[in-house]
C-alpha cells in the first residue's frame, strides 16, 4: 500500500478515530460516556482533544486495523497490541478513556490510557510503549495546540496532568500544556524555550507537585525566562480546584502568579519556626543566599523589604548580609573562571556554579 504518511502515524490516526466512534456513537462506549459526563468533559472538549474509549474487548482495535490491510509486521511495530503465547495479537487498552499524545505537528502518535473504574488495583494510566515516533521525555501534552494560542495569551502554562491541561482549556486557557507527570525534563524545557520566554508553572497542590515545582525552577535557570508559579491550596490539582472553585476563580490564580524566588521563600521559611532566633538566623542565612542569586536590584529590594518586614529586622542589616553574599558569590565566580582558564576543558556548568552560591555562609568574613 502506499501512505500518504508515515504508516505508523497513519495507524495512529485510525486508531483514534475508531476509539472516538466508539465513545461517542456505540452501545460499548456508553460506560466511558457516563465516566465522561462525571468529569464535566463537554463534547467541545472530547473533539478538541480527540479523546476517545477503548472498549473491554480482547482484540476489536486489531481486527479493524486488519480491515485496512495494514500489515502485521507495521501493527506489532505501532506499540498498540501485545503478544500472546500463541503470537496472537492482543489490544494494548482495554476499558480506558483514550487521551491521544501528539507530535509538534498535532498528529497522535501514541495513546495514553485512564481506567474509568475507581478500582485502585489497577494503573491509573497506561501509556504507549516508546517507538521511533514516540520518546515520552521528548512529548510534552497539547504542546502543538498550545503553541498556535501563545500569541494570542502571551504565554505557556505547565501542568503535570492531561485533565489539568483540559481544565484550564474550559477556563479559556488555551496555552495549556503537561508533562504528564512531575519528571519533567530538559528537552521538554527546550521546547518551551523555544515558543516563549514566558512560562507559569501550576503543577499539583500536593507536596509531589510543589517539591517537582522546586526541581522545574533550577531547570529553567536561564537568563531572559520569566517564570511565574501558581501555588494552589488544599493540595488541589488544576482540574479539582476549578471543579471546587469554577473558571473564574481559577483565572485569577493564574493572573497572581508569583516569582519564583518568592515561591521558593514561601516553601523555605515553612521549614523554619521563625519565633525561635536560631531558626530564624538559620532561615535569613538561606533566604539571603538565594536572593543574592537574584540580578534584578528592583526584584531584590522588593525581597529584602518583605522579608524585613516578615521577620521584624531592619532592612539595612539584611542589606549588609546581602551584599556580603553577593560578594562571596562573585568571588567563587572568579575561581571558577580562574580554574577554568588552566583547564578549558573543564565546562563550568550552572550545576556547579550553583553549588558554589549554596555552600553556607560564614559568620567571621
Ligand atoms: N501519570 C501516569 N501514570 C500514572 C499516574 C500519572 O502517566 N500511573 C501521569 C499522567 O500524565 C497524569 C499525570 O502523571 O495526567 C499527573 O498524575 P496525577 O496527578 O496522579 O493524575 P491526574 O492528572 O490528576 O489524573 P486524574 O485527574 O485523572 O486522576
Ligand atoms: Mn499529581
Ligand atoms: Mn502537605
Ligand atoms: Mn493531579
Ligand atoms: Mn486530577
Amino acid at each position: 500500500a502506499i501512505y500518504k504518511k508515515n504508516p505508523i502515524k497513519q495507524i495512529y490516526s485510525d486508531a483514534t478515530e475508531f476509539y472516538q466512534h466508539i465513545l461517542l456513537t456505540t452501545k460499548l462506549g456508553e460506560v466511558a460516556l457516563k465516566y465522561v459526563q462525571e468529569r464535566e468533559l463537554t463534547s467541545e472538549i472530547i473533539s478538541h482533544f480527540k479523546i476517545g474509549y477503548a472498549p473491554k474487548a480482547d482484540n476489536i482495535l486489531y481486527i479493524f486495523l486488519k480491515q485496512k490491510n495494514y500489515s502485521q509486521d507495521l501493527l506489532e511495530q505501532s506499540g498498540l497490541f501485545i503478544k500472546n503465547e500463541k503470537g496472537k495479537l492482543l489490544d494494548r487498552f482495554r476499558d480506558r478513556l483514550m487521551f491521544p499524545l501528539c507530535d509538534e505537528l498535532g498528529d497522535p502518535i501514541a495513546f495514553s490510557g485512564r481506567r474509568i473504574s475507581n478500582d485502585s488495583q489497577i494503573a491509573k494510566y497506561v501509556n504507549s510503549p516508546e517507538t521511533p515516533l514516540f520518546t515520552k521525555s521528548k512529548l510534552l501534552y497539547h504542546f502543538s495546540e498550545a503553541k498556535h494560542a501563545v500569541n494570542a495569551e502571551n504565554h505557556l502554562i505547565l501542568y503535570e496532568g492531561y485533565m489539568d491541561v483540559i481544565a484550564a482549556y474550559k477556563c479559556g486557557i488555551k496555552t495549556g500544556v503537561a508533562s504528564m507527570g512531575t519528571s519533567l525534563t530538559s528537552q521538554q524545557v527546550y521546547m518551551l524555550r523555544r515558543v516563549t520566554p514566558n512560562i507559569i508553572i501550576n503543577y499539583d497542590g500536593d507536596d509531589p507537585g510543589q517539591h517537582a515545582m522546586e526541581r522545574a525552577i533550577k531547570l529553567f535557570n536561564y537568563p531572559n525566562i520569566n517564570l511565574g508559579i501558581v501555588s494552589l491550596p488544599e493540595h488541589l490539582d488544576p482540574d479539582e480546584y476549578v471543579k471546587k472553585y469554577g473558571p473564574e476563580k481559577y483565572v485569577n490564580e493564574v493572573k497572581a502568579a508569583i516569582t519564583s524566588t518568592e515561591f521558593l521563600l514561601q516553601r523555605m521559611s515553612k521549614k523554619y519556626n521563625l519565633f525561635n532566633d536560631r531558626d530564624k538566623l538559620d532561615f535569613i542565612n538561606e533566604s539571603i543566599a538565594l536572593i543574592a542569586k537574584n540580578d534584578d536590584p528592583i526584584e531584590i529590594d522588593i525581597y529584602i523589604q518583605k522579608l524585613a518586614q516578615k521577620l521584624q529586622v531592619s532592612v539595612e542589616s539584611l542589606k549588609a548580609r546581602l551584599l556580603r553574599e553577593q560578594r562571596k558569590i562573585r568571588t567563587a565566580i572568579n575561581h571558577q573562571k580562574q580554574i577554568q582558564a588552566l583547564y578549558p576543558t573543564d565546562e563550568v556548568t550552572p550545576k556547579q556554579l550553583d553549588n558554589v552560591h549554596s555552600s553556607s555562609v560564614s559568620f567571621t568574613e
